[in-house]
């Protein structure tokens, strides 16, 4: 698959290195309107650089393209790519308003079935085998699932200024995991925190959350979600059932602990953050959307799974504001 990359900042690397790693990918340009980050990208990982996006999308050569651009731009990038009959794997989220996706969704009709939404925590390894191991039956009926999801540090001001607020930003990742292992939602309640820091406050945003979900067949999965954790990147996730429990803790670089006078079973921190701890997922991502648009089936996460996140947040939103639970429909 000959693919170009729009957006070069850092998920744009990310996807640069797995396509260069990828046996059946060619990286055959790099495109951002900040020519030094396109060139740096293509001389670490290959492709022509540069910042005219009307080129890439009018290449024949190029069969897909990798929108790594920051959100607001993804709606119109995303559109275009597939008029232009190309294959998409566009990052989190669609955008930050309904409206534009549904608009979007419209355009771009049976061309959402090329179209994969980078919600990555799907292909974690760790994450996916408990996915699958549920599916199994080995913890038997599904009844309770656990999403803990907390941030080293907040982003700077600048980041969440223009970010849509933590649920539509952080927690899509969760909701999207929530719908991964419960399939249709039908309840959402949240509730919020400003505890870490007073910028966020003055933002207008929340810097914690816990939210309540309930899936169609009576499933609960509770989200935990802050923008600080002093012990570093902290994903952890259970899966209870009627016949036992399935767990994923942190991950270590390493599984050394150290014994000595300073204490015991002293173990090295947990992966930094998303760059460190899904470049895993991110990889199995890229691989699935190369077998995927190759076999000529959808690829999954997809573009109505990426629309059904967003509506969960917005049901978040609303909870938040309201002290009501919402009802939502159709996010399957
Ligand atoms: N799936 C994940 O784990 C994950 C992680 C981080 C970011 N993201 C998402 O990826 C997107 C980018 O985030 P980031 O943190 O890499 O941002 P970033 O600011 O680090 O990089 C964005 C890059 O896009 C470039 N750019 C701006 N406008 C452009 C345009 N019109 N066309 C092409 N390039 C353009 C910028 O110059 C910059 O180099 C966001 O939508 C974000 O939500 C997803």
């Amino acid at each position: 698959m000959r693919i170009a990359l729009i957006g070069c900042g850092r998920i744009g690397r990310v996807h640069a290195e797995s396509i260069a790693l990828h046996p059946k990918a060619e990286l055959v340009r790099v495109c951002d309107p900040m020519e030094t980050a396109a060139r740096e990208v293509a001389a670490r990982f290959g492709g022509v650089p540069g910042s005219d996006v009307d080129a890439v999308l009018a290449d024949p050569d190029i069969d897909a393209v990798v929108i790594a651009s920051p959100t607001p731009t993804h709606v119109d990038l995303l559109t275009r790519a597939v008029a232009a009959g190309k294959a998409v794997m566009c990052e989190k989220p669609i955008d930050l308003d309904l409206a534009r996706v549904d608009e979007c969704r419209a355009r771009i009709g049976d061309g959402a079935s090329r179209v994969l939404v980078g919600f990555n925590r799907r292909f974690d390894p760790s994450f996916r085998a408990v996915r699958e191991r549920v599916a199994a039956g080995e913890i038997g009926r599904l009844e309770q699932l656990v999403v803990i999801s907390r941030d080293p540090a907040p982003s700077p001001a600048e980041y969440l200024a223009t970010s849509g607020g933590l649920f539509r930003d952080m927690t899509i990742h969760d909701f999207d995991m929530a719908r991964f292992f419960l399939g249709e939602v039908v309840e959402v309640s949240a509730m919020g925190s400003n505890l870490v820091a007073d910028y966020i406050t003055e933002l207008g945003d929340i810097d914690g959350a816990v939210v309540t979900l309930r899936g169609a067949d009576g499933a609960l999965c509770h989200i935990t979600n802050s923008r600080r954790c002093t012990f570093g990147y902290d994903q952890r996730l259970e899966a209870f059932g009627s016949l036992g429990m399935l767990s994923v803790d942190n991950l270590r670089p390493d599984g050394v602990r150290s014994y000595g006078a300073h204490g015991t079973e002293a173990a090295s921190p947990y992966l930094d953050f998303f760059l460190d701890r899904y470049t895993p997922a991110y990889r199995a991502e890229l691989d699935h959307f190369i077998e995927a648009i190759g076999n000529g089936t959808a690829p999954r996460p997809g573009f109505d799974d990426g629309r059904a996140a967003l509506v969960l947040a917005d049901a978040a939103g609303e909870s938040l504001r309201t002290g009501r639970v919402v009802t939502v429909g159709g996010t399957r």
